[in-house]
């Protein structure tokens, strides 16, 4: 697992911390699969965190090559988003999606920044039932990144700031 460390950049380190995962995704895919602990431990845990996914849209925050919005899809979801800044994650992803379709959708989108927004995602503003973040938010490379992405996260699920939080 790659840590990430706290520093001062935000658009730049992101982007810097995007090649790192450009150049790795493959190496990542076969890696992370099988690691008992995720296999054991975290992938039942996420599975009860999420609740039941049945008919949901859900987005996969720092999707990477896709871990999670395939099982997020084998889940039940009506509609899966995976949106990652790595185009090299999004690339593995994608071919993995080609070889056998889930019908997730992949889109490239740095989390410290609004949604701008490619135009299917555009459309589910306020539709959305859950965002899951599995191991991204420790990417963020100041608290000012941090916040962004968290607000973000927010304004995907429809709320504001202003808005209570989900119970
Ligand atoms: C350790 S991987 C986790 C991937 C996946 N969630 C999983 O559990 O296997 C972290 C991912 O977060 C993405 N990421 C980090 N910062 C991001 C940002 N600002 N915007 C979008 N994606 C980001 C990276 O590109 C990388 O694919």
């Amino acid at each position: 697992m790659i840590v990430s460390s706290a520093g001062r950049g935000t658009i730049a380190g992101s982007r810097a911390m995007a090649s790192q995962f450009d150049t790795a995704a493959r190496a990542y895919e076969a890696s992370a699969q099988d690691i008992p602990i995720r296999r054991y431990i975290e992938y039942p845990s996420i599975r009860t965190l999420c609740g039941g996914v049945h008919d949901k849209v859900v987005i996969d925050l720092g999707c990477g090559t896709g871990l999670y919005s395939r099982r997020l899809a084998q889940w039940g979801a009506r509609r899966v988003f995976g949106v990652d800044i790595s185009e090299g994650m999004l690339a593995q992803a994608g071919e993995i999606e080609d070889d056998a379709p889930l019908g997730i959708t992949y889109l490239r989108r740095d989390l410290t920044r609004p949604c701008e927004c490619e135009q299917e995602y555009a459309h589910l503003s306020g539709q959305v039932d859950l965002v899951l973040a599995v191991y991204v938010l420790c990417y963020a490379t100041s608290v000012t990144s941090l916040e962004a992405m968290c607000r973000n996260a927010r304004q995907d699920l429809g709320q504001t700031e202003s808005s209570s939080p989900p119970r």
